[in-house]
């Protein structure tokens, strides 16, 4: 994981074994589960506050969700005796219409071995062979806002997604999908939205079988989506290298086995990618500009030390070390808006976190926005100061900080991201003030990821 600071060990959590968790019941039939299907960051939020860290929250009568707010207890999960857990099926079966067997939702060796074959594309030297494909999709879209009006109003949120996919695609797939008009990507985001739904059980009584217009827009979206995949595949297979990562997903080759990937498996991983990869960044990109939109001195800073470097050119991966804000308003506002907000896993045996015993095939919420805003672990928690992230002096657990996941699960896009945020950060920083429109509601929406509910409403002024 991309952080700076040390690693400290946290105090053991020595309160005797056993200890009874505080419940959340809702209300009397149908427990919290309406709120954690519509409003499950302001439960969370608020149990926390009121109960602490650890907080068992009664969705239904007979299922309980555990809460978990503090980095002893995700070192554990994700560390510590991380072989008793695994995601839910909850999560897989809502990603997997879209996503397949990929390696975001499969399990046990099947992951072993597609992360085995996956992971050589995303390693740090790997990333930089791709970044000039990065660097040619974010000049794009500063070539398309220089030649567009000045003073503008626009909404960063669907501008950030747009970015966020044409850097995806084209340096996964070397396709651009994410033009308005483009039927890929229309299919893409038709799927996108579904598992979106699925995901906070939003169409849990709407079995896939079931004739519904959704259901029926779905499969023809996937069913255009896989074809296109597969085509793309089948003519890669015949051409010359491109140096993307669909190349480098094509030449892999288990070391046990010596075997690559079938046509079908590299179809799972790259829309599995296209997923995780895209939707996340364009998430913290619109909180980023949000950010720096209020916090004015900060934009300022940033703009001077991208400008400074650059001279107007766009930026390399290599100008990131001379450029050291743009990595740390990325990692700030994922501390306060991380993409990730709450990850869930289910025990295998039962188990005791901290002293608080779970029992068997329990579902965990292991939460990063509330990890990221504790104030045990964080100086004035509520308040955007990216220089926390500049100061090597900063100590914290470990898990205090953890936007990408951990362990052998940890996001393999991490060091992609790292990359690609912060890139298209300096880039439009260097070319355009940000203000914000006033008087507009901003909220957190978590969805797939944690996204502003009704946009970020900004006037784009070009810089001299
Ligand atoms: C700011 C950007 C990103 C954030 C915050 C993020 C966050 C995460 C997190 C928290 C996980 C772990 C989920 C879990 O263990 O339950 C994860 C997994 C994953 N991410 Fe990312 N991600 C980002 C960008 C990317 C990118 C750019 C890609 C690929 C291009 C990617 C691909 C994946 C994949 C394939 C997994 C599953 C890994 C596995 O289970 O072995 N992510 N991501």
């Amino acid at each position: 994981m991309h952080t700076t600071g040390q690693a400290v060990p946290i105090a053991p959590v020595s309160q005797p074994l056993n200890k009874s968790w505080p419940v959340v019941r809702g209300g009397p039939l149908r427990g919290c589960l309406r709120d954690v299907q519509f409003r499950p960051l302001q439960l969370y939020e608020t149990a926390w506050r009121e109960h602490g860290d650890f907080v068992c929250l009664r969705v239904l009568p007979g299922f309980n969700a555990y809460l978990l707010a503090h980095p002893g207890a995700i070192e554990h999960i994700l560390h510590g005796n991380l072989k008793n857990y695994r995601k839910p099926d909850s999560f897989n079966d809502a990603v997997r219409p879209l996503a397949g067997n990929g390696i975001l939702t499969s399990e046990g060796e099947t992951w072993r071995r597609q992360r085995r074959l996956v992971q050589p594309a995303f390693l740090r030297n790997s990333v930089g062979k791709v970044a000039g494909h990065m660097v040619a999709a974010i000049g794009e879209t500063v070539d398309e806002w220089q030649a567009a009006d000045d003073d503008r109003t626009l909404d960063v949120v669907p501008e950030m997604m747009r970015l966020a996919l044409r850097i995806a695609s084209t340096t996964l797939l070397g396709t651009d999908i994410s033009g308005a008009a483009d039927s890929i990507g229309a299919a893409y985001r038709t799927t996108f939205e579904y598992a979106s739904l699925k995901m906070n059980g939003r169409l849990m009584f709407q079995p896939l079988w079931l004739p519904t217009r959704r259901n029926c827009e779905f499969k023809r979206c996937k069913t255009l989506l896989d074809r296109v995949i597969l085509d793309l595949v089948a003519r890669r297979r015949r051409e010359a290298a491109r140096q993307d990562v669909l190349d480098l997903l094509l030449a892999a080759q288990d070391e046990e086995s010596g075997q690559g990937m079938s046509d079908e498996q590299l179809k799972d991983e790259a829309l599995t990618l296209l997923t995780a990869g895209h939707e996340t960044i364009g998430a913290a990109l619109s909180w980023c500009w949000y950010l720096l939109a209020k916090h004015t001195d900060v934009q300022r800073e940033f703009s001077e030390q991208v400008s400074r470097h650059l001279q107007g050119r766009l930026p390399t991966a290599e100008d990131l070390a001379a450029m050291p804000l743009a990595t740390a308003i990325f990692e700030e506002s994922m501390r306060l808006y991380p993409p990730a907000w709450g990850m869930p896993r289910e025990t295998i045996e039962p188990d005791v976190i901290c002293g608080y015993p779970v029992p068997a095939r329990a579902t965990l919420i292991l939460s990063q926005y509330l990890v990221h805003r504790h104030p045990d672990f964080w100086p004035q928690p509520e308040t955007f100061l990216p220089a926390r992230f500049l100061s090597p002096a900063a100590a914290r657990p470990k898990f205090a900080y953890f936007p990408f996941g951990g362990g052998p699960r940890i996001c393999i896009g991490n060091h992609f991201a790292m990359v690609e945020g912060p890139l298209a950060l300096a880039a439009l920083s260097q070319r355009f003030h940000f203000a914000l429109v006033p008087d507009q509601r901003i909220e957190a929406d978590p969805t797939f990821t944690l996204r502003p509910k009704y946009g970020v409403h900004v006037t784009v002024r070009k810089r001299a």
